[in-house]
């Protein structure tokens, strides 16, 4: 899979987005070594701080369903003029499973950015840090 189609694989998640309040649609696809991707949209809630992100939503689908060691490349996908890069939470979310993890970030026309969970999170802590 390209980068390109993991990106075009988390627009076409924004179908999905629940959305109500922010009216801010975001869809996230990620990519295991086996080809295997899971995606995700945000999922909002009238107790707003109860919303959770596409990124998270991927994560936990991944998670759940035995995939956790294994990710290469998370695309994120926001309608927004800024690439959408994720946010504190889900970047330390992520890094507990993918600390090497490649991002793309793309905002609404299309176009993406790539940068390394270890770029967008300097020094995190992650498993290694409670030993
Ligand atoms: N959101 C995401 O799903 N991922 C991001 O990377 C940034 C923000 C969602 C959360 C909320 O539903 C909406 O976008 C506005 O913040």
């Amino acid at each position: 899979m390209t980068d390109q189609e993991l990106v075009e694989r988390a627009f076409a998640m924004h179908q999905f987005s629940y959305a109500p309040y922010s009216r801010f649609p975001v869809g996230a696809a990620l990519l295991c070594e086996d080809g295997t991707v899971f995606t995700g949209c945000n999922v909002e809630n009238a107790a707003f701080g109860s919303a959770i992100c596409a990124e998270r939503t991927a994560l936990l689908k991944a998670v759940s369903e035995g995939h956790r060691d294994d990710w290469t490349t998370l695309a994120i996908a926001g309608r927004g003029q800024d690439y959408c890069w994720p946010c504190g939470s889900c970047r330390q979310m992520l890094y507990e499973f993918a600390p090497d993890l490649r991002v793309l970030a793309a905002r609404g026309d299309g176009t993406f950015q790539e940068a390394l969970l270890s770029e967008l999170l300097p020094c995190g802590f992650g498993p290694k840090s409670l030993a």
